[in-house]
């Protein structure tokens, strides 16, 4: 049998399991590198939550042996393909490991994927296992003989574990505590990150989460490249969950988008009044507390603020009962709803993401590629992907400082601008002409596989 190429292994994958960017990165860079000819398959768990239709679900083998905490256990290998590709997804069944949702059962089953993983890309005979974010980082470890590649999306989530309990489920020998995704920075022959400035912050105490100085060692064999967005997905041109498609040629017609969002979302429709939207997860990553900080004066300003996320309840009560109380200028919605963030793209000027830190976000790219321009905090892949308002080619409006004041000057420069019709529709073709594909990151990732 000939050597299969490289194994995507994740804990996400889009539109099948997804929690946050990760799934959107797996879900969409393997067609990407399909493209560019290179013979990629995915591996996630099969989760009870996950639902697939049968006639697109084949077993590849039953019964795979995998010897976990000193005991035989038994997984089955399906397969069926990532949504409009040939990109073989591989789904490990086990309904003692995988119940529930990605993270509802206990942090050790992702040790148990992680020796799976090694069982069938052995089986299977793949040649490289490209490992995404601390639920896979043991496997640089655990494996022999097969090259392996880990990249960081988050580095805030590092999976750790006791001796006792490590050394009991892989049969090792550690003295101390492990940290996975250190153990995936070591033993991995690259380590990527999703946005050349991200690369750089981890290196400092400031971004590293105690890693910089393992990173530091790693320096040499250390990439930071940038995630894209699908564009078959992504797309005002296309999108159905729109009430009007548009383009940059046509841009008029975004606003119509925006009517139906105050509509939906106020009692009445007023176009002149600047609509900022965001789509995020509700946690401190985000920039909560600085939100949290503006929001007295964020609610004197003519605006209007649309925000859709899940997370910490500190801030979801805070944000639902403001809203209540500004009826007219907030609304908010704690859920998990696609269609609304589909609508909130197209329907919003301005897109709010004031991030602690962002390994790469995809909110600002898919709101600039609707025309809405993204108020961004200069951190990670913010800082590569928004051109600030005052240089050429702007695309956006960005602040620095991590304060609820420089936050506030940046909403309020964008206020300003917002009434100069001219200006603002250049920033908006500006925003909406880039290309945020995956072309040209696809292609470097294939260098480095090479
Ligand atoms: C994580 C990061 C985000 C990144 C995504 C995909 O969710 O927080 O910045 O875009 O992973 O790489």
């Amino acid at each position: 049998m000939t050597k299969n190429n490289i194994l995507f292994a994740a804990a996400e994958c889009a539109p099948f399991v997804k929690v946050g960017g990760l799934a959107d990165v797996v879900g969409s860079l393997p067609k990407a590198l399909k493209k560019l000819g290179v013979d990629v398959s995915v591996i996630i768990p099969f989760y009870e939550s996950i639902s697939i239709d049968e006639k697109d679900l084949d077993i590849i083998k039953r019964d795979v042996e995998v010897i976990f905490a000193g005991k035989i256990e038994k997984v089955d290998l399906y397969k069926t393909t990532l949504s409009n590709s040939d990109v073989q997804l591989i789904l490990i069944s086990n309904k003692k490991y995988f119940s529930g949702d990605p993270y509802s059962g206990d942090k050790t089953r992702f040790i148990f994927f992680s020796k799976a993983i090694i069982e069938t890309a052995d089986l299977m005979n793949f040649k490289t296992i490209h490992c995404h974010d601390w639920h896979t980082a043991i496997v640089p470890y655990l494996a022999k003989n097969i090259k392996t590649i880990f990249t960081i999306h988050n580095i805030a989530y590092q999976g750790v574990f006791d001796s006792e309990t490590i050394n009991l489920l892989i049969e090792s020998n550690f003295s101390d505590e492990i940290n996975c995704m250190e153990l995936g920075i070591e033993n991995s022959d690259i380590v990527t990150t999703v946005s050349p400035n991200y690369a750089k912050e981890i290196l400092t105490p400031e971004f590293g989460f105690g890693l910089e100085k393992t990173l530091n060692k790693r320096k040499g064999s250390l990439f930071g490249i940038i995630n894209g967005i699908d564009p078959d997905q992504f797309n005002p041109e296309k999108d159905k969950a729109i009430v009007q498609n548009y383009s940059f040629e046509k841009i008029d017609k975004k606003i119509i988008n925006k009517e139906s969002l105050q509509r939906e979302c106020f009692d009445s429709v007023d176009l002149e009044i600047p609509l900022i939207g965001m789509v995020t997860r509700i946690a401190d990553q985000k920039g909560f507390n600085l939100i949290e900080e503006a929001l007295p004066e964020l609610m004197r300003l003519k605006l209007q603020l649309v925000i859709l996320g899940t997370g910490t309840e500190y801030y979801e009560k805070i944000l639902t009962n403001t809203s209540n109380k500004y009826s007219d200028k907030m609304f908010v919605k704690t859920s998990f709803d696609d269609l609304l963030a589909r609508k909130i793209y197209a329907g919003s000027d301005l897109f709010l993401m004031p991030s602690h830190f962002e390994p790469c976000g995809l909110g600002q790219m898919i709101a600039m590629s609707y025309g809405s321009l993204p108020i961004v905090r200069e951190v990670g892949g913010l800082k590569d992907t928004v051109i600030p308002y005052d240089q050429k080619g702007a695309t956006g409006f960005t602040f620095n400082e991590a304060s609820s004041q420089a936050l506030l000057k940046a909403v309020n420069t964008a206020l300003d601008l917002f009434k100069e019709k001219s200006a603002w529709r250049k920033l908006q073709r500006d925003a909406m002409r880039r290309d945020f594909s995956w072309e040209n990151s696809a292609k470097a990732y294939l260098n480095l596989y090479r």
